[in-house]
C-alpha cells in the first residue's frame, strides 16, 4: 500500500545545516510542496542567512521557537494542517556534548520526546526521525547494517540513540507513524565552521592552525548534504512506515588524508603551494571516547527506494569549498 502524499510538513531545526538544505530542496525541488514551517530555536548553530534563497516563498513561514514547547508545536501542526514532521532539531557536536553533556539530553532526548507527546493527539501524521551512524559505536571492520547493536561512545551519540528508542517505543506503544534515518557525516555549503571539513577549510584560509585529533587515522564516511536531504525525502514519500534506513556516501577516508586533500584544493583555489598549509597542520591529544571508524551498509534504502548517493566526492568538495571561499568575509 502506497503512503498517502505529503505536501505540507513542520521540519525542525530548519535553521541548521542539514534542515537548511532539507527546505531548499523541498521548495526548489519538490513541485506539490504547499507549507514548510521551519520551527528552529536558533542556536549558536542555527542561521536564517541558509534559507535566504527561499525566505520570500509564501510556503515558506518560520517561527522562532523551542521543541519543548509543545504548545507551540501542537499551534503549528493544527494552524498549517501539517501532515508530517522531519525532526533535524538537535545538539550536534560531539566536542561540545563532552563539555557539556546535559544540552544534549535537554534538546535531543527531552526535545525529541516532547514533540511525541504532541503527535500522540494527531494520530494521521508522520514523524521521521533524522539519527545519525555514531549510535552503532566504532567498526574495526565490516559495516553497520540497520540491524546492529546500538553502542554509542559519547554523550552526543548516547543522546541520538535514546531519542531513537523513544521514537521506536512510541510507534509501538502509541501506533504512531514513524520512519527513522541513520546518516554518516555530512558536507556541504552552510555548514557551522566547527564541525572537521569546514574548520579545516576555513583554517587555511586563514592561516591559523589545523588541530587533527591523535594521529588523524580515524576513519569517517562522508556524504554530500544534498544526498542525504533526498534520500530524507525518499524515506517521508516512500518508506515503509515503522522502519530505519542507513544513507551512507561510501567515502571513506582517513581524517589527515581528507585533510590533504582538502589543503590541495584550497591551495589551489588560492594560487599557493600546498606547503603553506601543510605547515599549519597540528596534531592534538585525542578525543575522549574517539570512535575509531564508522561505515555504513546501505542496501537496505537502494534496494527498496532505489537511492543511492550521486554527487562524486570530489565534486561535492570543489563546491564545498567554492562557497566557503565565497563566504569567507562572513563569519560561519
Ligand atoms: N551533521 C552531520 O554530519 C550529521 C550526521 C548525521 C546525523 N545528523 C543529525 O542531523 C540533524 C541536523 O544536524 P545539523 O548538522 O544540521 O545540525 P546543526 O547543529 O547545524 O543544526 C541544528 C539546528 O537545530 C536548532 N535547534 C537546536 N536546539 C533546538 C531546540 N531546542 N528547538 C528548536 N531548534 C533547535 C538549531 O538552532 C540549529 O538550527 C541532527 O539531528 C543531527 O544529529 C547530523
Amino acid at each position: 500500500m502506497s503512503n498517502p502524499t505529503i505536501s505540507r510538513l513542520l521540519v525542525t531545526g530548519g535553521a541548521g545545516f542539514i534542515g537548511s538544505a532539507f527546505i531548499r530542496y523541498l521548495l526548489e525541488k519538490v513541485p506539490h510542496i504547499e507549507k514548510v514551517v521551519n520551527l528552529d530555536l536558533l542556536t549558536y548553530a542555527g542561521n536564517l542567512d541558509n534559507l535566504s534563497s527561499v525566505s520570500s516563498d509564501p510556503r515558506y513561514a518560520f517561527v522562532h521557537g523551542d521543541i519543548l514547547n509543545s504548545p507551540l508545536a501542537e499551534q503549528q501542526i493544527r494552524t498549517h494542517e501539517i501532515e508530517a514532521i522531519v525532526h533535524f532539531a538537535a545538539e550536534s557536536h560531539v566536542d561540545r556534548s563532552i563539555e557539556n553533556p546535559r544540552a544534549f539530553y535537554r534538546t535531543n532526548v527531552e526535545g525529541t520526546l516532547s514533540l511525541l507527546e504532541v503527535l500522540r493527539r494527531f494520530p494521521d501524521l508522520h514523524f521521521h526521525h533524522v539519527s545519525t551512524d555514531e549510535v552503532y559505536g566504532s567498526v574495526e571492520e565490516g559495516t553497520f547494517t540497520e540491524e546492529s547493536l546500538y553502542q554509542p561512545n559519547s554523550p552526543y551519540a548516547a543522546s541520538k540513540a535514546a531519542s531513537d528508542h523513544f521514537v521506536r517505543a512510541y510507534a509501538n506503544t502509541y501506533g504512531l507513524s514513524v520512519t527513522l534515518s541513520h546518516s554518516s557525516n555530512n558536507y556541504g555549503p552552510c555548514q557551522f565552521a566547527e564541525k572537521f571539513i569546514p574548520r579545516m577549510i576555513t583554517g587555511c584560509l586563514k592561516e591559523e592552525p589545523l588541530p587533527v585529533y591523535g594521529k588523524g587515522i580515524n576513519v569517517r564516511d562522508w556524504i554530500y548534504v544534498e544526498d542525504h536531504v533526498e534520500a530524507i525525502w525518499l524515506i517521508v514519500e516512500n518508506g515503509q512506515r515503522g522502519q530505519t534506513y542507513n544513507i551512507g556516501g561510501k567515502k571513506e577516508l582517513r581524517n589527515i588524508d581528507l585533510l590533504k586533500m582538502l589543503i590541495k584544493r584550497v591551495a589551489h583555489a588560492k594560487g599557493h603551494q600546498p606547503e603553506k598549509y601543510h605547515s599549519l597542520i597540528t596534531f592534538v591529544e585525542d578525543r575522549p571516547g574517539h570512535d575509531l571508524r564508522y561505515s555504513l551498509q546501505c542496501e537496505k534504502i537502494e534496494k527498496e527506494l532505489g537511492w543511492e548517493a550521486s554527487h562524486p566526492f570530489e565534486l561535492g568538495l570543489e563546491k564545498t569549498i567554492a562557497w566557503y571561499l565565497e563566504h569567507s568575509h562572513v563569519e560561519v
